[in-house]
């Protein structure tokens, strides 16, 4: 999970990396509330997941109340790069004497920590990188030591940074590098990582991206965006509060399976029938997982038949510790729950495995008028491109 600037701060903040102080604004009444209470010149900086928002014009300073309304009216509602800001950061403006850049990362490659540091920031650092690499240092983290005070200041030496900040630097790369390992984050990006004319050392940007596999060892729930919609995003945070493996994709076939590795193949085999009937390809990956009881799979087929794009959907289950009558009685009953209006389009079910036949006979008794049983894979996703070209 990438944060926002503002979200980035607060964690510095409660790790002890000092930040400016500041305020998130959605209207341009709350930022000029904000600025007023701040009492200092500040700037306004959308917040969207993205960098460069510099250069586009997201950061603008306002040197008192009234023009920070005036600024946050300008900034509220602008794209970029894609990304609409719906909320500012209004922030005390520190007027930075130097721009430094600190970062850690996953160096998967290596298997390791990285820690970047260098004495050109505030800038493109990709191309500090390609142009100067000397200007950046790059030193590998072993986790199990850490960054401690020693190892902070080295690393602070070799980014070439002068000697009077050096040890101020090195504390702020420790606190940092606590926000890496306490918050469970695979990036923490500082830049510019600005010094003040009276020699305090602060983040004035900060990217974080959280690791989501460590989700369960935090109280994430106020970072997280609110539902997005009938978009992708939207389906997409749907399945994920009800714990569905779902990825939304581009096409008009609906893909149910359980296990990951059944449902990629599905995917391959339903695009492979779709350029032979009418171009139709896979709307989404969907893993119900090992247990799929009725819930689950009334919670897959409403997600997916609520997809626009839907014309059919392919059931491909394995019976394995689940047994395939479990999944068919799953089915049935799911049917029932979603009722006439929640099952617009055909579904093509193929069952194999653990108690087959008695899954099959369980939709046979049922006598769905959507549901299509058919026992192959091949001919299954035959038949689900064939009925979403329709
Ligand atoms: N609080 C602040 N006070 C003064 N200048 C700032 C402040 N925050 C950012 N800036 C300036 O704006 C530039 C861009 O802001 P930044 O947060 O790095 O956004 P981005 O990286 O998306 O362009 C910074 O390099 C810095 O020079
Ligand atoms: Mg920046």
């Amino acid at each position: 999970m990438d944060l926002y600037e503002y979200q980035a701060k607060e964690l510095f903040a409660r790790h002890g990396v000092p930040v400016p102080s500041g305020g998130v604004a959605s209207t341009p009444e709350d930022a000029r509330s904000i600025a007023a209470e701040l009492g200092t010149p500040t700037v306004i900086k959308a917040q969207v997941k993205t960098g460069g928002r510099g250069k586009a014009g997201g950061v603008r300073p306002a040197p008192g109340p009234a023009s920070a309304e005036v600024e946050a009216r300008r900034v509220l509602g602008m794209d970029i790069k894609g990304h609409t800001a719906r909320t500012v950061l209004v922030e005390q403006a520190t007027v930075p004497f130097e721009e430094y850049y600190a970062a850690y990362l996953v160096d998967r490659a290596k298997g390791t920590f990285l820690a970047m540091v260098s004495s050109e920031g505030g800038m493109d650092i990709e191309e500090v990188a390609a142009t100067r690499p000397e200007a950046l240092a790059r030193v590998p983290v072993d986790p199990a030591c850490g960054m401690d005070a020693e190892t902070a200041s080295l690393l602070a030496a070799a980014a070439g940074l002068p000697a009077e900040v050096q040890d101020t630097v090195a504390g702020v790369l420790v606190r940092l590098w606590r926000v890496l390992v306490e918050e469970d984050a695979l990036l923490v990006e500082v830049n510019p990582l600005a010094c003040t004319s009276d020699g305090r050392v602060l983040a004035l940007d900060g990217k974080v991206t959280l690791d989501d596999n460590a989700a369960f060892r935090h109280e994430r729930e106020a970072f997280a965006d609110p539902p997005a919609g009938d978009g992708a995003a939207g389906l997409e945070a749907r399945a994920r509060a009800r714990r569905l493996n779902y990825v939304k994709l581009d096409g008009e076939v609906g893909v149910i399976g359980n296990g990951a590795g059944l449902v990629m193949s599905t995917l391959d085999v339903v695009a492979y029938a779709g350029q032979r009937a009418g171009g139709a390809r896979p709307a989404n990956f969907l893993d119900i997982g090992g247990g799929a009881s009725a819930q689950v799979m009334a919670d897959a087929l409403e997600i997916v038949l609520s997809d626009q794009d839907v014309r059919s959907v392919l059931v491909n289950v394995f019976g394995g510790i689940t047994t395939c009558d479990a999944v068919a009685e799953g089915i049935v009953s799911a049917l029932g729950m979603l009722g006439e209006h929640g099952v617009r389009h055909p579904i093509v079910v193929r069952l194999d495995g653990n108690n087959a036949e008695a899954g099959l006979a369980i939709l046979d008794a049922a006598r769905h008028p959507l549901v299509r049983v058919v026992t192959t894979m091949d001919d299954a996703a035959e038949l689900a491109a064939r009925l979403a070209a329709a």
